[in-house]
């Protein structure tokens, strides 16, 4: 933990007084207008979420207890069993939806894909047989490690349908993480492409996916897709293509009923150490919470929405909504393979008209970064057919709110500003589009079934005023723990405070109990709605010959909320260009790790203890004013590190 209070952070925010209520005319259709889904859960949680269990998802049999609590390990509907790739598929094909559109693909070249269900439901069979047929059985974990095609929801609907939890691993990290994503799963079989397309260019995966074998020493076979048609080499006997595993593939694998608390996917994501934790999610619960919030929180009428999440299946929100809330509600989805600004800055908006999105959920730092294009870029297409906005990841400024509402929304929709995490694995924080009046930069209030806590450092609640965020009560979808290291995860959530998981953020409560997320506490930076751990960079920059010593700290940023922010000690004489350092973080971790600014210095501020004082690297990274450095071993390092920062502008 580190020496930051969040009241800090909290003089930052305006006050923010204008209110959006929702329009009568949005209200008319809206599921949700009232506070009655409120007062149900309020009366009594479990039977609330056995309630939305019972009527939002299938159970092969029905579960006998509705929550098992020993805190901190929740199981959710025990005895039931469902699979969840029957819920996402054939349900709604034996319903007599199969002709329905689950996905408009677009690749960043302008090819385009239309599935139906139907055919997402076979292709899903014919993959899981041929994961079978390569020895893959109940209880293996598959790799994942793919581009933006729909190949990426085949594949973990497929592991899915055998009861093979999938590991993803988003296809810009290096080969090195994944790799130790591997290691650490024991993963059995890996699923990659030989690229994908990314700004114009053909990015190849199948040598990183090589390389990350090499490192490690379980994984039997490789199935690779064929996407961007680059040269790439096949191991015989371990590398499959993919298009030829489904033709050789039966047609039908009927779905495996799997326990309510079978392990249905790992996810891993940065802690405040350097080792990324696999984060446990099982099947029943977090179904039914990622069905129930991906309905309530965009209203999704299935029949007439077409929802589109921005984010990459390689993210948690890509997990619960791309592909199990919206395909468990039977929506028709865009999925879209590249960056936003290709061939123009107005690509995403060219893509709501074409397909007529209503429904949109992207992130701040998108927003931000549409805001710096210009409103003409949006304003080149017709975006009428938006009717809903969502943002996730990080806080959103009031300012981003605001452009969001005006020129993405036409000031008609309603934005759901929604907090979670990959340990929450759904939503937890969020209006209800047709019930709740909303506050630019507020994430409003805890959903139905939801206790979220502002509490101070004593552990009191704070009625109005900012403290840690705090969830009181076990919900559906919580992870079931750290894979293989059930210390840390006691350690990370619940020891800081008694009964309570702390999800590490710091938050604000107002006057009418608004929750106003001010984002992380702890040594975890949010770079463009990511989370990055700081010892995670700072190990991949002490890995390099040159560097004795480093400590990174997230510094705000307007674009991307945080900024990477490096102080590097090199070792005796050496030398050693910043451009080769941030290359290395690229190979250690992955580009979205590389260092902003690299500054180098003879020394860095720590406290006669030995801990290195980042609240100060901060300070000096924003151009603050220092304070009071009188608890420092050596107080003239912060001076000379204050100069040589106003001296180097910051590196791009
Ligand atoms: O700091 C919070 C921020 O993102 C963190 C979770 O990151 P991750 O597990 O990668 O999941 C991101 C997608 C769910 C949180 O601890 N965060 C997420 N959503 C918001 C947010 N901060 C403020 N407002 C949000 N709406």
């Amino acid at each position: 933990m580190s020496d930051d209070r969040p009241e800090q952070n909290i003089d930052a925010l305006l006050a923010e007084d204008r209110t959006f209520p929702p329009s009568d005319e949005f209200k008319r259709d809206a599921l949700v207008t009232d506070t009655d889904l409120y007062d149900e859960a309020a009366r009594d949680d479990e039977a609330f979420w056995a309630t939305q269990a019972a009527e939002l998802v299938h159970w092969d049999r029905e579960w006998d207890t509705i929550l098992d609590w020993q805190l901190p390990y929740a199981k959710w509907f025990v005895g039931g069993q469902l699979n969840a790739s029957y819920n996402c598929l054939d349900r709604h094909v034996e319903a007599g939806n199969g002709d329905k559109v689950a996905l408009h693909w677009e690749g960043e070249p302008g090819d385009t894909r239309k599935i139906t269900y139907t055919e997402l439901c076979t292709e899903v069979q014919r993959f899981s047989n041929a994961l079978k047929a390569l020895g893959v059985a109940k209880g293996d974990v598959v790799n994942i490690y793919l581009p933006m095609i729909p190949e990426a929801a085949v594949a973990m609907l497929a592991c899915a349908r055998i009861g093979a939890p999938h590991s993803v691993v988003f296809g810009g990290f290096s080969s090195q993480s994944l790799a130790d994503r591997i290691i650490d799963a024991k993963a059995k079989v890996l699923i990659t492409a030989d690229g994908g397309y990314r700004r114009g260019e053909v990015f190849p995966l199948k040598p990183a996916a090589d390389e990350a074998v090499a490192a490690s020493d379980t994984i039997e076979h490789v199935v690779v897709v064929r996407r961007s048609e680059n040269d790439v080499e096949m191991v015989d006997g371990r590398d499959h293509w993919y298009h030829e595993l489904i033709e050789a593939a039966d047609p039908e694998c009927p779905p495996e009923p799997m326990d309510s608390e079978d392990l249905l996917f790992l996810l891993y994501t940065s802690g405040t150490t350097g080792k990324p934790k696999g984060i446990m999610h099982s099947t029943g619960g977090y179904m039914t919470q990622t069905t129930f919030t991906h309905k309530y929180v965009f209203d999704l009428h299935p029949d007439t929405d077409v929802y589109w999440c921005t984010a990459d299946v390689g993210w948690v929100t890509g997990h619960s909504y791309i592909v199990y809330g919206p395909m468990s509600n039977g929506a028709t989805q865009v999925m879209y393979e590249g960056v936003p600004n290709h061939p123009g800055n107005d690509r995403f908006w060219d893509i709501v008209e074409k397909y007529k999105v209503t429904i949109l959920y992207t992130a701040p730092t998108a927003i931000r970064t549409f805001m710096k294009w210009g409103p003409e870029e949006p304003a080149k297409h017709d975006l009428s057919s938006l009717r809903l906005l969502g943002t996730v990841g990080e806080p959103i400024n009031p300012e981003a709110w605001m452009w969001y509402h005006t020129h993405i929304g036409g000031e008609r929709c309603p934005i759901v500003d929604t907090w979670w995490q990959t340990e929450t694995g759904a939503i937890m924080i969020s209006p209800l589009p047709g019930a709740t009046t909303t506050k630019p930069g507020s994430a409003t209030f805890p959903i139905p079934g939801v206790s979220g806590e502002i509490i101070d450092d004593e552990g009191r609640t704070v009625d109005q005023g900012g403290g840690y965020l705090t969830l009181t009560r076990p919900w559906p979808a919580m992870t079931r723990g750290i894979w293989g290291d059930p210390e840390r995860f006691v350690e990370t959530y619940w020891a800081r405070f008694p009964d309570r998981y702390f999800a590490g953020d710091g938050a604000r409560v107002d006057s009418d109990g608004y929750f106003w997320v001010m984002g992380r506490i702890d040594d975890v930076m949010n770079v463009s709605g990511h989370r990055i751990s700081t010892s995670e960079v700072e190990s991949a920059l002490v890995s390099h010959p040159a560097v004795a010593e480093a400590a990174v700290v997230g510094a705000n940023d307007p674009m991307t909320g945080q900024a990477i922010i490096a102080y590097v000690i090199t070792r005796g004489t050496a030398q050693v260009e910043v451009k080769v350092l941030r290359e290395h973080v690229a190979t250690q971790i992955g580009s979205i790790a590389k260092p902003k600014t690299i500054y180098f210095t003879p020394d860095l501020p720590k406290t006669r203890s030995g801990k290195i004082m980042r609240r100060l690297l901060r300070d000096v990274a924003e151009g603050r004013n220092l304070g009071d450095t009188t608890t420092l071993a050596d107080a003239s390092v912060v001076d000379e590190l204050a100069k040589r920062a106003s001296e180097a502008p910051a590196e791009e």
